[in-house]
C-alpha cells in the first residue's frame, strides 16, 4: 500500500508498543516533508492553526520540551507550557485535578513528561484531548525513538536487517526501550551493550542480545548509539560500578575505536556526559550525528502532532 494510501487509526502517542510497523513507517515518512520544510527560508506551515497544545512538564527536559515547543509553533498552534517547579502542583494540586483544569480550557493536544511510568496512559482517561507521551519514568520515550529511526534511515534508508548497538544504562533508559520495540518491528538487528550492573533484571524478555565486550559490539555495528548514565535514577552508583572513570575505561567510546572499526556512525540521545559515555572528540567527530537528532526531533514530532490532530497537512 502507498503512503498516501495508509488509514492511520492512532488517537495517541503513548510508547511504540501500540504502533504497528506500518504506523511507524507512516510517522517516519511524513516526517520527510516536515524535515524539508523545516530547511525553507520561512520554516512554518499552518497546519496546527486552530489547535491549542498544552506541554505538561513535570520532569526537567531541554531538547524535548524546546523541540515540542518550536515543532508546535512551527505549526501554528496555541502553545501553552506548564512547569511542575511554578505550577499548583506545589501546593499539592493531583494529576487528575490539574489535567481537568487544564482540560476546561479547551486543550486539543497534551505532551507530557512525568517520572512516573503510566502517566500518559492514565492522561487518556481524564481527557478527550490526544496524549502524547515525552518520556513516563523509565518505561517509554517514543518521539525519541522515532526520532533515531528517523536519522537511522537518512544513513540505512531500509533498516530491516542493520546492525545497532545500544550502549550503557539500559536499565534505567525509557529511550532503549522505545528503541528496542520501534527497531525490532522494522526488522533491525540490535545489541544492547554494557556493564552486567546496568542491565535489567528480565534483560532476556527483551528479545534482543547482550553483550558485555565494547570492542566486539563496535566491530559488529551499523550504528552504536551511547546512553547516559542516569545517575540521578541510579541512587547509589557505587553498587553499579566503582566509578565513572573505571565505566569510561570499559564502555566509553574513544577515539582509537573510531580507528580500528571505520564503519559506524555515532548517535546519543543527549544530554551527553562527555568524558563518560563518549569521549569528548568523538562527540564531536564527523562520525557522531548527534545534532542531526536534534534537528530530526523537530520534524518527527511535527509529524507525530499533525497526525494526532487529525487536521490537514496544508
Ligand atoms: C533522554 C530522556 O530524557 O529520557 N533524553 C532526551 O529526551 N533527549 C535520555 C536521558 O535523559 O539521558
Amino acid at each position: 500500500m502507498s503512503a498516501s494510501e495508509y488509514q492511520f487509526n492512532q488517537k495517541h502517542l503513548l510508547g511504540l508498543t501500540d504502533y504497528s510497523k506500518e504506523d511507524i513507517l507512516y510517522v517516519l515518512d511524513q516526517a520527510k516533508y516536515f524535515r524539508e520544510i523545516l530547511d525553507r527560508p520561512v520554516p512554518k506551515v499552518p497546519t496546527l492553526r486552530d489547535k491549542t497544545i498544552v506541554n505538561l512538564f513535570y520532569e526537567n527536559s531541554t531538547r524535548t520540551r524546546l523541540s515540542f515547543e518550536l515543532a508546535q509553533k512551527r505549526m501554528g498552534a496555541d502553545v501553552v507550557n506548564f512547569s511542575a517547579s511554578t505550577s499548583s502542583t506545589k501546593k499539592g494540586e493531583s494529576l487528575k485535578d490539574t489535567i481537568q483544569n487544564i482540560s476546561s480550557m479547551k486543550i486539543d493536544m497534551v505532551v507530557v513528561r512525568h517520572e512516573s511510568p503510566g502517566v500518559p496512559h492514565f492522561l487518556t482517561k481524564c481527557v478527550d484531548a490526544a496524549i502524547l507521551n515525552a518520556g513516563d519514568g523509565a518505561h517509554e520515550h517514543p518521539t525519541q525513538a522515532l526520532l533515531d529511526m528517523f536519522t537511522m534511515q537518512q544513513i540505512h534508508p531500509d533498516l530491516s536487517g542493520k546492525k545497532i548497538a545500544i550502549i550503557g544504562d539500559i536499565s534505567h533508559s525509557r529511550v532503549v526501550r522505545s528503541n528496542i520495540i520501534g527497531l525490532t518491528k522494522l526488522g533491525a538487528k540490535v545489541v544492547i551493550c554494557g556493564p552486567k550492573t546496568l542491565m535489567p533484571v528480565f534483560v532476556s524478555d527483551l528479545g534482543v542480545s547482550v553483550s558485555h565486550n565494547l570492542e566486539e559490539t563496535l566491530a559488529w555495528c551499523d550504528i552504536a548509539m551511547a546512553l547516559r548514565i542516569q545517575l540521578e535514577r541510579q541512587g547509589n552508583t557505587t553498587e553499579l560500578f566503582p566509578t565513572l572513570r573505571e565505566y569510561h575505561e570499559r564502555f566509553g567510546i574513544k577515539l582509537k575505536h573510531l580507528e580500528a572499526y571505520p564503519d559506524f556512525k555515532i548517535m546519543h540521545p543527549g544530554p551527553i556526559n562527555r568524558g563518560v559515555e563518549l569521549e569528548s572528540e568523538v562527540a564531536d567527530s564527523d562520525r557522531a550525528v548527534i545534532l542531526n537528532q536534534v534537528t530530526n526531533g523537530v520534524a518527527v514530532r511535527m509529524a507525530a502532532l499533525y497526525l494526532l490532530s487529525g487536521g490537514n497537512r496544508v
